[in-house]
């Protein structure tokens, strides 16, 4: 079984589908991870250099090349990922993809911390960090929605969501 793990940033992809992938015994994939890897550069420093079109077209080809390859796993994709080319259609015809839901509020407040590694967010302030996320989960959620299982994740620890979203699952 293929998972893939989609959402805004800093709703717990990483986190989360690593535990949901040690509890099933399957590879864990982060998109973002894969592109470094293979570039041998940040994803600040891709954005930088290349700018983000260009980003977006690697995006889909690392996508597509972890789909290749591989059987069963548990992937978490960029914040963006499903917003761009047909990746959304993508993932849901060769993955099971889940949405990690949260508001913009709680999204800023985690987002705060770590934005540095963030280019799209790395210049706001604290003030307009929690702006710019409601404008751009308005535009994406259109995409992540699409995503046949929802999961709400505010106030849940990540054992509680691994087991909510194990119990939502077609294993057996
Ligand atoms: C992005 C999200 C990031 C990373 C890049 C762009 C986005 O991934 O792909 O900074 O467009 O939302 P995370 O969601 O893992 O932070």
């Amino acid at each position: 079984m293929k998972i893939t793990l989609v959402g805004y940033m800093g709703c717990g992809k990483s986190t989360i589908g690593q535990e949901l992938a040690t509890q099933f015994g399957f590879p864990f994939f982060d998109l973002d991870v894969e592109i470094e890897k293979k570039y041998g550069k940040t994803i600040s420093e891709l954005f930088s250099q290349l700018g983000e079109i260009k980003f977006r077209k690697i995006e889909k080809e690392a996508l597509e090349a972890i789909f290749d390859r591989s059987n069963d796993f548990v992937l978490a994709v960029g914040g963006g990922t499903p917003a761009y080319y047909q990746n959304m259609q993508a993932l849901l015809e060769n993955s099971l993809p889940i949405y990690l839901r949260l508001n913009p509020v709680e999204l800023s407040q985690r987002l705060a911390q770590e934005k540095q590694k963030r280019p799209l967010i790395a210049h706001l302030n604290d003030e307009d960090l929690v702006e710019f996320i409601a404008k751009h989960l308005f535009e994406r959620r259109q995409f992540y929605e699409q995503a046949p299982i929802i999961v709400d994740v505010k106030s849940k620890s990540v054992k509680e969501l691994v087991e909510e979203i194990k119990n939502l699952l077609p294993l057996p």
